[in-house]
Parts: C-alpha cells; structure tokens; sequence
C-alpha cells in the first residue's frame, strides 16, 4: 500500500504518545460521559462529541489529536480526518497564541459567564471559536470546567481563573503578553 492509496500512513502510533499527557488524560476521562450518551448504534455522534471535547482540550485538531479519537472510538482515522474538516466548527490550524476558554455551563451562566463570553466576543471582534485578526487570542465557549463552586470561571492558556468579573477579565487578558 502506497502513501498514495492512504493518506493517513505517514501518520504512526507514535504521535499519539506526543501529545501532552496531562491532556490525553483529560480527554480519556472524558470519554466514558460521550459514550454513555452515544451508544454503539450512534457511532457518529460519539464522533462529533469526541471531536468537539477532543479540540476544547487540546486547542485544535492536530493529526495526532484526530488519530487518538479514532483510536479511542475504535474508527478509522480517515473518518475522524473527514469529519473534522468537513464541518466549521472544528480547527484542523492551530489556534491564536492564547485560548480564553469561558464556561457558560448552568453554575457559571448564572453567575455572569455568559455576558462574560458576549462581552468578550464583542470587544475582541470574534464569534465562538474565533481568533483575533492580530493571532493574539482564540475565544472559545466551553462545558463545565469544574470550578462551579467559584463560577464564574475561565480557562486562559490552561490557567483557572475564578470568581470572575468584566474588570477582572480585562484585567487578565490586558496582562497577556
Ligand atoms: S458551570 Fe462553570 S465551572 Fe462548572
């Protein structure tokens, strides 16, 4: 078999073991809740749940990052690859030199994180997932990070930010270099 014929043989084993391992764990701890909501005659919309946890983790859909879903789920990575570049909402590029990740989960809705994550979306100028034009910043909206308790709460470059306000926020983004 020709590289020709596969596009995805160049690819080994091997890229899964550099993704970073804290993460790779996250995403596996993840994996029992996708399951569980998408049994094995829903093979598609694990895909697209794993996909999407898979990306909110790791920041974008690397090769490396699309083979472990397909490994995980047991499919091929051909079809993790078409699926993720099939549909908008997945970043097959890397993303802007900071990702601001905003909960908007119940806890943290309730608390101001949603106007948190609108505000933000206007004054940086993007939509969900988006990217500053300056490759500063990728705003994105995420599930439940954990940290109901202090809600609101955001994740900025995989530091928790907690007990959020919008002058806390400027004040953190202001801060980014
Ligand atoms: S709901 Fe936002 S951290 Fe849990």
């Amino acid at each position: 078999m020709s590289h020709h014929d596969h596009p995805n043989a160049e690819l080994g084993p091997l890229q899964i073991a550099e993704l970073p391992k804290d993460k790779v764990a996250r995403f596996d701890a993840a994996l029992p809740e996708i399951l569980k909501r998408y049994p094995a005659d829903h093979k598609e919309a694990a895909m697209l749940a794993a996909l999407r946890r898979a990306q909110e983790i790791f920041g974008w859909l690397s090769p490396a990052a699309q083979r472990l879903v397909a490994d995980r789920l047991g499919a091929p990575v051909t079809r993790a690859e078409e699926v993720a570049t099939f549909y908008v909402m997945y970043h097959t590029r890397p993303v802007g030199r900071h990702v601001v990740e905003v909960c908007t989960n119940v806890s943290c809705s309730l608390a101001g994180g949603y106007d948190i994550f609108e505000d933000l979306k206007r004054k940086l100028g993007v939509e969900n997932g988006g990217t500053t034009g300056d490759g500063r910043i990728t705003l994105r909206q995420v599930e439940c990070l954990g940290s109901c308790g202090t809600a609101p709460a955001m994740l900025v470059d995989e530091e928790m930010h907690e007990g959020l306000t919008s002058q806390s926020v400027a004040k953190i983004l202001g801060a980014l270099p």
